[in-house]
């Protein structure tokens, strides 16, 4: 049951990847301990620089000779916000560094990495698996990474969308569903109009394209292995099971936040990025809705709110920082990913009989 077209294609022993979670959590020691026990593992590098993406695939590769994939953030340029936008924010944001005890920094002079030193990075290293959300990278990029023998992935949140990324060459679509943790991958309609629960979005991104599609959103465990292959799912994507296990580099306070929190306690937020992810409700979120201004676009707010939420890190003070996850919280366990992935794999053979 658990051969399938990725499995075989990837040369990896069970259908399940480990999500690619930029910021922190996707550690080289947990994106090697996923592909160790048999899954895949993915460092999420939207966030890092070409040099350390390098150094960080080096390292994986130190710990492990399985395959492994590399995530990128699909940015062309930086969505425009206005002048006045940009400074109200700051201003407002001053009150939470007053209360963090950290001084007013310059406005960011650059709000992300170059999408295309990163993709060249990620090019050199030939990895097994290119996975990228928020868009669709250009033709050149997804036919390089093709020429070098890399698997190209690309992230949905509607069928269109996943019809647009098999249009465009992508090898296989990771189906996000509403459920899911972190960014949403929306890049056709407005995010609120593209929340689609997982069990709705995969048989119908199953039936419209010939690539394989990867279920993830709310998967923790093996019944949601078992079911997300009944759907006609090739592989699942697991972010949140992995957030709290000892391999991830999640901070004590938020791992501590994943395991105590229930199915309740997320909601889809601006607040941090410019961008719609889901996460923990905090303090600042809640603060956020009562904002009277515009939130700038994304990367901006992300970069504006950056030393706030590393200072509240800091601090242990999970109020102020981005807590993303998904909907499946009461599951989460702290234990290693080689015993996430095992009791995953046990359960899904005994839910299917
Ligand atoms: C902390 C966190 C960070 C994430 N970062 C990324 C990322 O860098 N790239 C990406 O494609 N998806 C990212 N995601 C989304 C995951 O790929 C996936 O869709 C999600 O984790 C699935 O839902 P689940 O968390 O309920 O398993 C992130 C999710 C979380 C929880």
């Amino acid at each position: 049951m658990f051969d399938t077209f990725l499995t075989r294609k990837l040369k990896i022993k069970y259908p399940i990847f480990q999500a690619p979670m930029a910021g922190g959590p996707t550690t080289p020691e947990l994106v090697a301990a996923v592909s160790n026990a048999g899954g895949l593992g993915n460092l999420g590098a939207g966030y890092l620089t070409p040099e350390q993406i390098r150094n960080t695939i080096h390292k994986i590769r130190e710990l492990t000779d399985r395959p492994f994939g590399v995530n990128l953030f699909v940015l062309d340029q930086p969505e425009e916000s206005e002048e006045n936008t940009i400074e109200n924010m700051s201003k407002h944001l001053s009150f939470y560094r007053h209360e963090l005890g950290i001084p007013q920094p310059p406005l960011p002079q650059k709000y992300a990495e170059s999408f295309e030193e990163q993709v060249q990075a990620v090019l050199e290293e030939r990895v097994s698996v290119f996975s990228f959300t928020f868009g669709i990278p250009s033709p050149d990029v997804i036919q390089s990474m093709k020429e070098r023998g890399t698997l190209v992935i690309g992230t949905a949140t509607t069928v269109d969308e996943a019809i647009q990324l098999e249009a465009s060459g992508a090898d296989a679509i990771v189906a996000q569903g509403s459920e899911a943790g972190g960014h949403r991958g929306t890049f056709l309609k407005s995010a609120p109009n593209s929340m689609i629960g997982l069990m709705a979005l995969v048989p119908q991104m199953v039936d419209h394209v010939s690539v394989p599609v990867i279920a993830s959103g709310g998967i923790m465990d093996g019944r949601g292995l078992a079911a997300s292959l009944a759907l006609g799912a090739s592989a699942v994507q697991m972010g949140t099971a992995f957030l709290a296990c000892t391999e991830s580099g999640a901070h004590p306070a938020y791992k501590e936040k994943v395991l105590s929190a229930s199915e309740d306690a997320t909601e889809v937020t601006r607040a941090y990025s410019g961008k719609a992810a889901r996460g923990i409700q905090t303090k600042f979120m809640s603060d956020m809705l009562l904002y009277p201004g515009e939130i700038p676009a994304y990367p901006i707010q992300h970069a504006m709110t950056k030393d706030i939420r590393q200072a509240s890190a800091k601090a242990n003070n999970p109020e102020y920082m981005s807590l993303w996850a998904g909907q499946g919280l009461r599951l989460a366990k702290d234990q290693s990913a080689a015993s996430i992935i095992n009791e995953t794999i046990d359960q899904a053979r005994k839910a299917y009989h």
